[in-house]
């Protein structure tokens, strides 16, 4: 299996969903997601696109227009493999081992969970798992899902250069303020 990353917004307390969608719409939040899960690195061009890796629960959370995801292979994992994407353009897998092998087979640059819950939580415990891109949402927010504790002997907070070579681009450093919400980009690395 090829080193991957997660990719999630969660409060202190790890909260990420609530009624099967996002708790918060942050758009400097939601423009980092799509400039990190597109970006082809510059060690990787001429490479295939990224892929992106979902629970179903999470491509329906995504309202139909905008999915797929543009410029990303799409993978949804869902245990029905009757069930309809309604679309050519995303694939289904019936595990995430089985969605693994199908985007390996695509040759991606680089490859993310995106959530939701359930994928996280298969995903951290990999060895593969080399980065969790985490926006840090510092208010208190009512939520019904929740990211796996990240385990420090397994992933340490990186700094924000480290953050900033991985996305390849300037990124806000410190508490950012948006509407009623405080957040801060953020980047675990996987310990060596
Ligand atoms: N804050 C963030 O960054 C962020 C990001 C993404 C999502 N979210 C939120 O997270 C919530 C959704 O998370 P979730 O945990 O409920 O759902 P999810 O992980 O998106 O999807 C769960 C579904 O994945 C399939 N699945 C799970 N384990 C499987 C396995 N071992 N083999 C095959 N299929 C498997 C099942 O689909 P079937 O039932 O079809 O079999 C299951 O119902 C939403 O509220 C969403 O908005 C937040």
């Amino acid at each position: 299996m090829t080193g991957f990353a997660l990719i999630v917004a969660a409060t202190n307390e790890l909260g990420i969903g609530v009624h099967g969608g996002l708790p918060w719409r942050i758009p400097k939040d939601m423009a980092f997601f799509k400039h990190a899960t597109t970006l082809i690195p510059r060690e990787s061009k001429g490479m295939s696109n990224n892929a992106v890796i979902m629970g179903r629960v999470t491509w329906e959370s995504i309202p139909q227009k905008f999915r797929p995801l543009p410029d990303r292979f799409n993978m949804v994992v869902s245990r029905n493999l009757n069930y309809d994407l309604h679309t050519e353009a995303a694939v289904l897998a019936g595990s995430m081992e089985e969605a693994f092998k199908v985007v390996e087979a695509k040759n991606p640059s680089r490859v993310f969970i995106i959530g939701g819950a359930q994928m996280y939580s298969m995903g951290i415990k990999k060895p593969e798992c080399t980065h969790i891109l985490l926006t840090r949402v510092l208010n208190k927010v009512d939520c019904d899902v929740f990211f796996p504790e990240i385990d420090p002997d397994q992933y340490r907070l990186a700094n924000h250069e480290e953050l900033e070579a991985y996305v390849e681009q300037e990124v806000p450093k410190g508490v950012q303020t948006y509407k009623e919400y405080q957040y801060e980009f953020q980047m675990y690395v996987r310990n060596v």
